[in-house]
């Protein structure tokens, strides 16, 4: 095994959580999500801190907790769509392994997130707020080492994508 880490980088709803935590069963690493560290550490939801506290300020807690997750080994890290917004936390992030970003089609998207009421950046109108956000966001996940399409993909046929290149 050559990487320290695994990280998933990529939109909300590309399948992060669900791959991430399939892997980390299959390599017998520990499983992070960055989203649920932060609500853990902060003990509220992702949606209260960007209600009370601010996008702003999410986005410092957020930073804080991939530069601790990276300085760990054996893990496959899940992160938030925004995560990689930072020049910082890109970094860390390809210091500390793998990265592979996971993409699918908007209508993939918007399907998985319409039920959820803990993305605050995707309230009210989801369908317009996913394509601006994947309008924004087109290049934002380039960096990455490895790019796949989850879009029609089981959760298992995109663990063996990834594992094929570890
Ligand atoms: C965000 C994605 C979310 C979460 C927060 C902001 C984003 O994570 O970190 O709501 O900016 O794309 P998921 O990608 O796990 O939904």
């Amino acid at each position: 095994m050559k990487y320290r880490n695994l990280v998933l980088v990529g939109l909300m709803g590309t399948g992060k959580s669900s791959v991430g935590q399939a892997l980390a069963e299959k390599l017998k690493w520990r499983f992070v999500d960055t989203d649920a560290a932060i609500e853990a550490g902060e003990g509220t939801s992702i949606s209260s801190i960007f209600a009370e506290r601010g996008e702003p300020a999410f986005r410092a807690i957020e930073s804080k907790t991939i530069e601790s997750a990276m300085r760990g080994v054996d893990q496959v890290v899940a992160t938030g769509g925004g995560a990689v917004l930072a020049e910082q936390n890109r970094s860390w992030m390809k210091e500390g392994g793998l990265v592979v970003a996971l993409t699918a089609s908007a209508d993939t998207i918007i399907e998985r997130v319409s039920k959820d009421t803990n993305r605050p950046l995707v309230q009210g109108n989801v369908a317009e707020r996913v394509h601006k956000i994947m309008a924004e966001r087109k290049h934002a996940y380039d960096f990455a080492d490895l790019m796949i399409d989850t879009t029609g993909l089981p959760v298992q046929a995109i663990v063996e994508q990834i594992e094929a290149r570890l």
